[in-house]
């Protein structure tokens, strides 16, 4: 077992770009659970292997709840900010059955396979809007502010029915709720600055609340159901605003790099919807943006050879299940063609990501136009001198410098 005294501090660092960190591929096999120190000082438990982590994952003595002392946060905060953590966790993300089912069911009326293909048209437009400004400029762009970012940005605010000009707000509140080095007070800063625009939008939707938009929506059915109060309706908009935003961007920026690896199959993949698909689903895979997610145990388990006892925290590790190769052979390898659909990257559970088919759209819809418009794009500096994100939450690059 792991030394006592020398119990390792979690998030562990990344040494190639595209790779998890390279301690998982031991843990795995040695130690599938074992301990680690949080940037907040709690030790958890680290579950690296893609079985455990989908029982555990089903598992109803494994809780979500954010209010929990012992739920280990992967970035350090001040007293306020956890209190907001929990406040966004009530909405949805933190709750656990039976109170997590009603909530839910609500919200995904919102995220039926019809209502994200009526996005579809909305995503197209935006995707050739800004690659036709890309065109329209010197032939050297920073693809993340030029279409990774706002992509998804004009997205959730096309789905919620908010002003286009929020953008500054969403991108700065939720790039700095996700980086480590970030000071804590700064986070709790934008995130006093996201929650009062959203307290003001959603005063505004409950006052004249239309059809015509998922907030909207969402008050008029919630007068039915009575589900959401005013502070629980704040709650879910900002994970909605932080959840949907921040992945996305980080996924199409990396996707876009991981596509430029294998240029030669590019062409097979704009022509083809089912091949995009298929790699939309292997890119999701490789990259695995969101890694670590904080749950606690509320009874004893056993797993992976150790017993979990009740009120421990535990960080269940997306990015190593989905290089697991018990799970996906050669997980090492980017093989668009491989059938990846089983990931874990959008979770697993109950909780697993109510927004992955819109996110899907996006995606699909973005690598199809951007590589058929402008076929000749590629990278405009090496690979290793990308500024990969080394201190967010979720994983990502600062800048992608691109020419054609
Ligand atoms: C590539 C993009 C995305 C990735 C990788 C991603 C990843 C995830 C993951 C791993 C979870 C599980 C969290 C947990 O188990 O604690 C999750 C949950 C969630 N995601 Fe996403 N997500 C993406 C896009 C989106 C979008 C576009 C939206 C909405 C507009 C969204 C909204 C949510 C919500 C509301 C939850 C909580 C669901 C629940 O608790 O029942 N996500 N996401």
């Amino acid at each position: 077992m792991i030394d006592a005294l020398h119990i390792p501090d979690f998030p562990m660092q990344r040494t190639c770009p595209f790779d998890p960190p390279q301690e998982y591929a031991k843990l795995r096999v040695e130690h599938p659970v074992s301990q680690v120190r949080a940037p907040t000082g709690q030790i958890a438990w680290l579950v690296t292997r893609y079985e455990d982590i989908r029982m555990l994952l089903n598992d109803p003595r494994v809780s979500a709840d954010r209010r929990h002392p012992n739920m280990p946060l992967t970035e350090e905060v001040t007293p306020q900010t956890r209190r907001n953590i929990a406040e966004v966790g009530r909405s949805l993300i933190g709750l656990d059955r039976p109170e997590h089912g009603p909530r839910r069911k609500m919200l995904m009326a919102e995220f039926t396979v019809r209502r994200m293909a009526a996005m579809r048209p909305h995503i197209q437009h935006t995707a050739d809007e800004l690659i036709d400004a890309m065109l329209a400029g010197p032939r050297e762009v920073d693809l993340l502010t030029a279409l990774a970012l706002p992509t998804p940005t004009r997205t959730l605010c096309e789905l919620l029915g908010l002003s286009y000009d929020a953008r500054d707000i969403i991108q700065r509140s939720a790039n700095a709720q996700l980086r480590r080095s970030v000071s804590a007070e700064e986070r709790q800063q934008t995130s006093a600055e996201l929650r009062a625009y959203v307290d003001q939008v959603v005063r505004e939707k409950t006052a004249a609340p239309t059809d015509e938009d998922l907030l909207g929506r969402l008050v008029l059915s919630n007068r039915e159901t009575g589900l959401y109060d005013h502070e629980l309706m704040v709650g879910l908009t900002m994970l909605l605003l932080v959840a949907g935003h921040e992945t996305t961007a980080s996924m199409i920026a990396l996707g876009v790099t991981g596509l430029l690896q294998q240029p030669e199959k590019i062409p097979g993949i704009v022509a083809d919807p089912a091949a995009a698909a298929a790699a939309v689903e292997e890119l999701l895979r490789y990259f695995t943006v969101v890694d670590a997610l904080p749950r606690v145990a509320v009874g004893d388990i056993e797993v992976g050879g150790v017993t979990i006892r009740a009120d421990e925290g535990i960080l269940l590790s997306f990015a190593s299940a989905n290089w697991d190769d018990e799970a996906f052979p050669d997980a090492a390898t980017l093989d668009l063609a491989r059938p990846a659909r089983k990931h874990l990257a959008f979770g697993y559970g109950i909780h697993q990501c109510i927004g992955q088919n819109l996110a899907r759209e996006e995606l699909h819809i973005v690598f199809r136009t951007l590589f058929s418009r402008i076929p000749t794009l590629r990278l405009g500096a090496d690979l290793d001198d990308l500024p990969f994100k080394k201190d967010s939450n979720i994983y990502g690059i600062d800048a992608l410098p691109v020419t054609w």
